[in-house]
Formats: structure tokens, C-alpha cells, sequence
């Protein structure tokens, strides 16, 4: 699998170019499983039929749900599938450069793994999985603080690529959020990532109508569920139920799946304001970005605290089902400070057109949620790296239609 990438050594040498390959016929010059996986499952959306075939409706809607109405959700892909873009011709694009340098550090692609918290309902170790996954493909991995999976794992699992995010745990003047952070330091992390757009819980509707809770406890309409999906049920029984790893620091080496999660309800749940952003960036020595913003004034505040990036997100419509479409806030924050802090975008990113569609709008990158989660859902261990081949091969495929040969020249093009 890993042998389809340009290989890392390349990657961190800056030279991720790779000629573009006929991609309509054919294997698209991809030798033995990889070129099966990409007959078989040609794009993401083919690899989310798999996986919501394979898991119990409620793990399914969990992930793939949003807040409300899904309104949000839907925004998120009407306003990318609106963006057209006119091809500029006549320019040699036989060979396309996807690398981009973050925050001083080189990755093989401009796309990258979103937080995603209890991702752990939707198959056993998917973290752990797409870590190892971005560590091959060279991409950044975020570990999310509500992850299925340690800080101190994901740091030795993917050294080069991992990202950590902060909720906050305000009791104690915040005692547990700077310990988290400390762990994350040490650990390796690359960037710290403090998300800031969940004031509250949402109501996600789909999950109330599921009668999801944390721990999972089995009910005759789950259990018919379970029932449907038995590699799944097979999958929670050999690993048990997946818990918040990280705050058995805080809960008690003792703490059961159902402890961990009231600590993690009761004690993560607060503010985290614009004070404390300004002292974990104080606390923080390394690449420093915040996550959720939409409004331009909201990001000119963060600038003015010495962030190094933002990440615009309206959490893949997950939280307030009135935000605008993160791509859209993404063209009004980059009018703003685009020339004085980094930005990435996620929500909705399924395909190599939206990426380009991201860095046409003022991107450095792209992060993805459930494109990857679909992936682990559908092939388990190789679904990592399947999304990443797929986004890579989209993107090189889209840079080169459009008549950018690299991702600057794609940033550059107005
Ligand atoms: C299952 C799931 C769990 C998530 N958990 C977190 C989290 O713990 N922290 C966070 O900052 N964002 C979280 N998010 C939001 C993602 O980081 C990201 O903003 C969003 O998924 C991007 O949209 P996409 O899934 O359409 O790519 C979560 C998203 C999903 C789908």
C-alpha cells in the first residue's frame, strides 16, 4: 500500500511531484490491492455505501449526522458544488506538485485528518488506524481530546504528523486543560488545536431519535440494529466499548467506560473564552491554531493573540445548523487576514475538486472527517490509506485540469 505513495523521503525533500497519470483507464498506474480498491470503490462517496452497510444505524448516524435539520450539513455541500472554476490552458501539466510546508514542517498533501472524538463507535481503533494511516501518507493527523486512543499512542504511532486538540476542562482554573496540553508537548505534538465553536452541546437529532448514549447500552431497537451489522457487533465485543482514554489521568486508573464518560459530560462542558485561548497560547511553544471560527471580527481577535492558523469549521454542521457553509466564511476570513495568519478549512470535503475548490479560496489546506471514518468503516485498516490515494490522485487530477502545476499556483490564482 504504501509503495502507491511518492515515498516520504520524497515528500519531506519537497519533491511530492509525480507526473499525472491517465487516470480514466485502467489501474491509473496502481499495482495489485490498491488499483482492486480503486475499481471497486472509485470514490469516497462509494466507500461511505460500505460503511453504512457495515455498522449499526445508530454508530452510522452518529458519525454521519449533523445538528438540526441537517440545513448546515447540506450547506456545507451545496456551496462547494456551486464553486465553479475556469481552466486556464495552453501550460504544460505533465507533472503536478501537491506538497505544502505548514507551519514549518513539510507534508506529501495539502488534506489532512480532522478531530474526531468517539470516532471509536463507528468500528474499534479507528483512531489508532488513521494515524498510522497519516503517518504513511504523510498528511497531518489531529488527535481529537475526546479520541478512543491515547495522546501518548498517536504520538508514537505518528510522529511526523501529529496534531493534538483541545476542549477545555474549565474547573480549577483549567487545571486539566493545560495537563492535556503538557502531555501533548511531550508526546510530540506538531500544533496544538483549540476548538472553540462548541459554547454548548448541540442537539443532534438523528442521535436523540437513535437513543444514543455513552456507554452504549443495548436496547431491543439497538439490538436489532447490532443485529444487522454482526462483523461490527463482533468487532465492540473483542475490543469492548470504546472510552475516553485520555481522562483516566483525571477519572481514576479505575474508572469504568461509564465513569470516564459523566467525567467527561459533567467536567468538559464550559467556556472556553477568549482569556483562556490568549494563556494556552502563552503555555503553548509550537504551532498554535483555533478551530470553528466563520466570523471575520472572531478571526481578526485571534490574530490579535498571536495564533499561527485558524481553522474554519462550523464542525461539519455539527453545532449551530444556522452557520454559514465553512467554505463560504472561508473566502470572508481570508479577504480579512489571509495575508497575516494561515488558514485551513474543513466541512464537506469528499473529493479532490473540493480541496482545490479550498485552496482557491485562500487554504493553505484542507482537513476531512468522515471521508477518512468512512474509510476505516468500509476496509478497515487500508481505508486510510485508500482515502488519502483518493484525495491525492483527485487533487493532482483537479490542479491539473484547472492549470495550477502546484499548490502555490493553485493559492496564487485569483
Ligand atoms: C464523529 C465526529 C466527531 C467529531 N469530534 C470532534 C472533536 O472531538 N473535536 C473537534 O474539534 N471537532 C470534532 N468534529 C468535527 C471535525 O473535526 C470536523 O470539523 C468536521 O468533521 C469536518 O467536516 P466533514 O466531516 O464533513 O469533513 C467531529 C466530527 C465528527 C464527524
Amino acid at each position: 500500500m504504501t509503495a502507491t505513495h511518492p515515498s516520504v523521503a520524497e515528500a519531506v525533500a519537497g519533491r511530492g511531484t509525480a507526473p499525472v497519470r491517465a487516470a480514466g483507464w485502467g489501474s491509473g498506474g496502481l499495482d495489485g490491492r490498491a488499483a482492486l480498491l480503486r475499481r471497486r470503490y472509485p470514490t469516497i462517496a462509494d466507500l461511505m455505501v460500505r460503511a453504512r452497510r457495515r455498522t449499526p444505524r445508530f454508530a452510522y448516524d452518529f458519525v454521519a449526522g449533523g445538528v438540526g435539520d441537517d440545513l448546515c450539513l447540506a450547506r456545507n455541500r451545496a456551496a462547494l458544488d456551486a464553486i465553479a472554476i475556469t481552466p486556464r490552458l495552453g501550460l504544460d501539466m505533465t507533472r503536478v506538485d501537491t506538497t505544502v510546508r505548514l507551519f514549518g514542517r513539510d507534508y506529501r498533501a495539502p488534506f489532512g485528518v480532522a478531530p474526531m472524538g468517539l470516532a471509536g463507535l463507528l468500528w474499534p481503533g479507528v483512531d489508532d488506524a488513521l494515524a498510522r494511516a497519516a503517518q504513511r501518507a504523510r498528511i497531518p493527523y489531529v488527535l481529537s481530546t475526546v479520541a478512543n486512543t491515547t495522546i501518548e499512542r498517536v504520538g508514537a504511532l505518528a510522529p511526523d504528523v501529529f496534531w493534538y486538540q483541545l476542549y477545555g476542562v474549565p474547573e480549577n482554573d483549567h487545571a486539566v486543560s493545560f495537563d492535556l496540553v503538557a502531555r501533548a508537548e511531550r508526546a510530540g505534538a506538531h500544533a496544538l488545536v483549540v476548538t472553540l465553536d462548541v459554547p454548548v452541546r448541540s442537539k443532534r437529532t438523528r442521535d436523540v431519535r437513535n437513543g444514543l448514549v455513552v456507554p452504549f447500552r443495548p436496547t431491543l431497537r439497538t439490538a436489532l440494529d447490532v443485529a444487522r451489522a454482526p462483523q461490527w457487533g463482533l468487532a465492540m465485543l473483542r475490543h469492548g466499548q470504546p472510552r475516553f482514554e485520555n481522562f483516566l489521568a483525571y477519572a481514576g486508573r479505575q474508572a469504568s467506560t461509564a465513569d470516564l464518560a459523566s467525567y467527561v459530560f459533567q467536567k468538559m462542558t464550559g467556556p472556553m473564552t477568549w482569556e483562556t485561548v490568549a494563556r494556552l497560547r502563552e503555555a503553548w511553544p509550537r504551532a498554535f491554531l483555533v478551530k470553528g471560527l466563520l466570523h471575520p471580527d472572531d478571526a481578526e481577535k485571534a490574530v490579535s493573540l498571536g495564533v499561527d492558523g485558524i481553522v474554519v469549521s462550523n464542525h461539519g454542521g455539527r453545532q449551530f445548523d444556522a452557520a454559514p457553509a465553512s467554505i463560504d466564511a472561508l473566502a470572508e476570513i481570508a479577504a480579512r487576514v489571509g495575508t497575516r495568519t494561515s488558514l485551513i478549512v474543513d466541512g464537506g470535503m469528499m473529493n479532490g475538486l473540493d480541496l482545490l475548490r479550498a485552496l482557491r479560496h485562500g487554504a493553505q489546506a484542507a482537513f476531512a472527517g468522515r471521508a477518512f471514518l468512512f474509510g476505516y468503516g468500509a476496509l478497515g485498516e487500508e481505508g486510510g490509506d485508500h482515502v488519502a490515494r483518493l484525495f491525492e490522485e483527485e487533487l493532482r487530477l483537479a490542479l491539473a485540469q484547472s492549470g495550477s502545476a502546484s499548490v502555490a499556483e493553485a493559492r496564487a490564482t485569483p
